[in-house]
């Protein structure tokens, strides 16, 4: 393949793959996964840091939030090209442009549905219209912006004349990346390779735009099938971190970038990510959306190095090369992750912080972070490096809340009903309640209600420990609804009462965010 001369990437190397990230669009479009503001912004952040290529921030028209996400990751993060998704309508696509105008480099990439189910029963439309629709879409779309990435969505159950022919359509109309979705995770590896192959062999054009693959996971084959793409002549890959995403859920980043450079003697491929930042991002994602990885998840599962079994750990004494394929430290995963202990001062914290990928942490966070570090290096025996990212994720997501957490006393045990005694800090004002309750998550959950009485119900609760032994810190994670908005809060603590009230309150702030941005009269529990 010959290199391609593309508006925001100059002459690309043909053996260089752009990796698109759609963990803040695809990712966080599917149940549980949603992200406010904050929470978006410092993911992009940290997929900038990672050597993303290309984020895709949000689906502008989808709702103001979205907008607003994308508009401030357009105007705050350096490095990527921002992009939003557009469907084939002109309201749609100027939104987008509207939302990604503030980046450096920025693309609309707008999609409409090919395959002859979804254009009958979802669009309603027929072909030639659709085709029509390919045309005006992207010629609008390149109005605004240099760079437009054309979708066809349900692509891999697209017949391959009409497929070929909407392909044409959008290379004419100015497309610079064209985009072969396996939207159901129907397609198999060899079905990949069809279709790239028919494209790159049989539309006039498809040598001078970048072709990409974005592959669901219903199947387990979301990863196989993107590197059957990449053989096939693929030179964008979309995915998500952790594999997030509708469903089962889209090609995991770290996966699909590790098996290019695992296996770089048969694929050849090169990307720029940065592969030991891989393991902070996943971690990062779990504490922002309270949803860990299988232990037995490839690269970024806590098993994914463990080696239990005898023979195994006497292979790897003798040579670590005789059951491991890369190095754990490739991806992130160190070797000694023992940390400081209660004698450790500030410096060293952060320093420690540094290392752990924290560059722009605020004094304020700082040291609120290192009040609570210190506190836990006098409860708990060991601090490890996954306890210190928890408690400054907690700490770091905690930033300008109107309720914040002060202390609790707890009294519960099999004798009678359980009693909790809770202090808040109230948009500044300390305030102290005291509730019963059956058992003493509900004695502390009352206590809230009672102190900021709101209408929300718990949709979840659930408990998992951030490391393992009796004084591991608890990562809990609340979820509350009201009127059909659902968000998530997450706490960590070792104490799991106080880990479950901190994760309440993180949530009810959420919801308070979300109510102002709705309803701004209603900023009042
Ligand atoms: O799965 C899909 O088809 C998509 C498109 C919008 C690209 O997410
Ligand atoms: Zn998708």
């Amino acid at each position: 393949m010959a290199a391609i001369d593309h508006p925001s990437f100059g002459s690309l190397d043909p053996n260089r793959v752009i990796i698109f990230d759609t963990t803040l669009r695809d990712g966080e479009q599917s149940p549980g996964f949603s992200m406010n503001l904050d929470e978006k912004l410092r993911m992009a952040e940290a997929l900038a840091e990672l050597g993303a290529d290309v984020l895709e921030a949000g689906f502008p028209i989808a709702s103001a939030g979205d907008f607003d996400s994308v508009r401030a990751i357009a105007a705050a993060v350096k490095g990527p090209v921002i992009c939003g998704l557009a469907r084939s309508a002109p309201g749609d696509i100027l939104r987008a442009a509207e939302a990604v105008r503030p980046a450096e480099r920025r693309r609309i990439h707008t999609f409409i549905s090919t395959s002859p189910l979804h254009m009958k029963h979802k669009l309603r439309m027929e072909p030639d219209a659709v085709l029509e629709a390919v045309t005006a879409s992207v010629t609008l779309a390149r109005q605004h912006t240099d760079d437009v990435e054309w979708s066809a969505e349900d692509g891999s159950r697209t017949e391959p004349d009409f497929l070929a022919r909407c392909v044409e359509a959008a290379i004419k109309a100015g497309a610079t990346t064209i985009n072969i979705p396996d939207t159901v995770g129907y397609a198999l590896p060899e079905d990949m390779a069809r279709i790239f192959t028919d494209i790159r062999t049989r539309v006039p054009g498809a040598e001078r735009v970048i072709l990409s693959t974005h592959n669901h996971n219903d199947l387990g084959l979301a990863v196989a099938n993107t590197l059957a793409a990449i053989a096939a002549g693929a030179r964008q890959v979309e995915c998500t971190i952790n594999g997030i995403g509708e469903r089962a859920g889209n090609a995991s980043l770290e996966e699909a970038v590790m098996a290019m450079r695992t296996r770089q003697d048969r694929i050849g491929m090169a990307t720029g990510i940065h592969t030991p930042g891989i393991l902070r991002i996943s971690k990062l994602l779990a504490t922002i959306t309270g949803f860990d990885v299988q232990p037995n998840k490839a690269i970024v599962g806590r098993n994914a190095f463990a080696h239990e079994s005898g023979i195994h750990q006497d292979g790897m004494l003798k040579h670590a090369g005789t059951y491991e394929i890369m190095t754990p430290e490739s991806v992130g995963w160190t070797k000694t992750n023992l940390v400081m202990g209660k004698h450790s001062g500030r410096a060293a914290f952060r320093d420690k912080l540094r290392a752990l990928g924290y560059g722009e942490i605020g004094d304020n966070q700082l040291n609120d972070a290192f009040r609570r570090f210190k506190d836990l290096a006098d409860r708990k025996k060991t601090v490890y490096d996954e306890d210190i990212v928890a408690l400054v994720d907690d700490e770091v997501m905690r930033d300008h809340q109107r309720i914040r957490f002060v202390s609790l006393d707890v009294h519960a045990g099999s004798r009678g009903p359980a009693r909790a005694e809770l202090e808040l800090e109230i948009d500044g004002e300390l305030r102290q309640a005291g509730a019963s309750g059956d058992g003493p998550v509900d004695a502390t959950f009352k206590a809230i209600r009672s102190l900021f009485p709101h209408e929300a119900t718990l949709a979840l609760f659930s408990v998992g420990a951030v490391t393992e032994g009796t004084d591991a810190q608890a990562r809990t994670t609340v979820r509350l609804e009201e009127g059909g908005k659902m968000v998530d809060g997450q706490g960590a603590d070792t104490d799991t009462i106080v880990a479950s009230a901190r994760a309440y309150l993180h949530a009810l702030n959420k919801l308070l965010v979300k109510r102002a941005r709705t309803a701004p009269a209603a900023m009042s529990a």
